[in-house]
């Protein structure tokens, strides 16, 4: 097994560095990587893969994997460190028992842009990067932007904080139809070849594909964490132009309703709320339900001093209508204070991620710790979890042969 090789190869760099008297940063953990989802086109090339890292961290003392989508113009290096050099999120969840999958979406990062295959692309600039998400009060594009204070460094370019996060920022699909096409279809083959349920999370962006995800795959999909999901329902808001999109209210692409649509005009949005910059749709009454995420605990995490602050409450009032449970955090409200959309990456991560969103899936029972079954010396390990499907399937095996 490759990831035993690994297993063993990293307890060798632990053992090499207390040797030498260092210790080695972070939890130890296995990584094992590839890729899934590919197809082949006409021209005999395959497009539509997604690179995909798994760790598994020594002590797998949780049922549920957690799989974290990126936003735009990222990778899945998001939750490997923050650009000031901490631990990441994912370290956090490694330290706490959890195995983590990352992921770069098609055609962005390690996954590949086949030329003639993919659509265009879209880098976002500095000017973007800081005006919208490490330097809002500069720019004061919306009156909350002046709170924002945990961005580590000026957040302008040029500065050292800064340059390592914007040296991370790649090109991304610019269609977000393709791209919620491409992601779906690879999402779907990520969570078949897991073979069990995790806590899926998004950023920005990638909100719309943990709907969508769990629309598809409904079994695999056990909790969904959207940290300031892509929205509002049906149009742009904040920044002009405020072009409708979301045809499906928080998707591109078609999404179970029931009774069912025969065409997305269906859903009727009417105008509840409108601040300046932020129109506010939802479906006209008696509205149609999301089915398919009717039964999965889901949170909303907002920051204060992001701009999703001035419409996550609107998305979140979408998905109640449409019968789906949601719990919604404003950071401010908790008491963290000065947050911008990458709240993963600023001064105060650590603290949210353990009292926040961690907090939240202990609360709803999903991170109940399991014994952790002794691992042997070897680099083996048993994830329980796999081992009770293993026994069930076994059982249900053997009472169709005694039948
Ligand atoms: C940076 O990107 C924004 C948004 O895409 C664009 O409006 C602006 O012109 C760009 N700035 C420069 C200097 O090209
Ligand atoms: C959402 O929150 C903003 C900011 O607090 C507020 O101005 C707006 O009215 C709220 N919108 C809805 C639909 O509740």
């Amino acid at each position: 097994m490759l990831s035993s090789t690994v297993f063993i190869y990293l307890q060798l760099i632990v053992t090499l560095s207390l040797t030498l008297g260092r210790k080695a940063p972070g939890t130890l953990h296995s990584r094992n990587s590839f890729y899934v989802g590919g197809e082949y086109s006409n021209t005999e090339i395959a497009f539509g893969q997604i690179y995909v890292e798994h760790l598994v961290p020594a002590d797998v003392t949780r049922p549920l994997p957690l799989m974290f989508i990126c936003g735009r113009g990222q990778t899945g290096i998001n939750l490997l460190n923050t650009p000031d050099g901490r631990a990441g999120w994912a370290d956090y969840f490694l330290s706490q028992g959890y195995e983590v999958y990352l992921i770069d979406q098609p055609s962005r990062g390690r996954s590949p842009w086949q030329k003639s295959v993919d659509g265009p692309q879209t880098t976002l600039n500095t000017t973007y990067i800081e005006s919208h998400f490490t330097a809002t009060a500069r720019y004061h594009l919306y009156p909350q932007a002046d709170l924002h204070t945990q961005w580590p460094g000026s957040g302008v370019a040029g500065d050292p904080i800064f340059d390592a996060y914007y040296f991370s920022t790649v090109p991304s699909l610019s269609s977000d139809l393709e791209t919620s096409q491409k992601m779906r279809h690879a999402g779907v083959a990520l969570l078949e070849r897991i073979g069990q349920p995790v806590i899926l999370m998004t950023h920005s962006q990638s909100g719309a594909f943990g709907w969508l995800l769990r629309d598809a795959r409904p079994s695999f999909v056990r909790a969904i964490i959207a940290l300031e999901p892509v929205g509002p329902p049906f149009i742009n808001a904040v920044f002009p132009p405020f072009a409708s999109l979301r045809p499906y209210g928080l998707t591109e692409l078609p999404i179970q309703f029931s009774p069912p649509l025969m065409s997305p005009k269906d859903l009727s949005p009417q105008l509840v709320n409108s601040i300046p910059n932020v129109a506010c749709y939802e479906q006209i009454s008696p509205a149609r339900q999301l089915v398919n995420l009717a039964d999965v605990p889901i949170l909303v995490v907002t920051a204060e001093a992001s701009y999703h602050v001035l419409y996550d409450n609107c998305t979140v009032n979408f998905l109640k209508q449409a019968g789906v449970k949601v719990d919604h955090v404003e950071l401010g409200n908790l008491g963290f204070h000065g947050n911008g959309h990458m709240m993963f990456l600023e001064k105060n991560s650590d603290e949210i991620v353990d009292q926040v969103v961690h907090g939240w899936i202990l609360e709803k029972g999903l991170g109940r710790k399991i014994q952790s079954l002794p691992y042997f010396r070897y680099g083996f390990t048993i994830m329980p979890t796999r081992l009770v499907m293993l026994l069930k399937a076994t059982a249900s095996f053997l009472s169709h042969q005694a039948s």
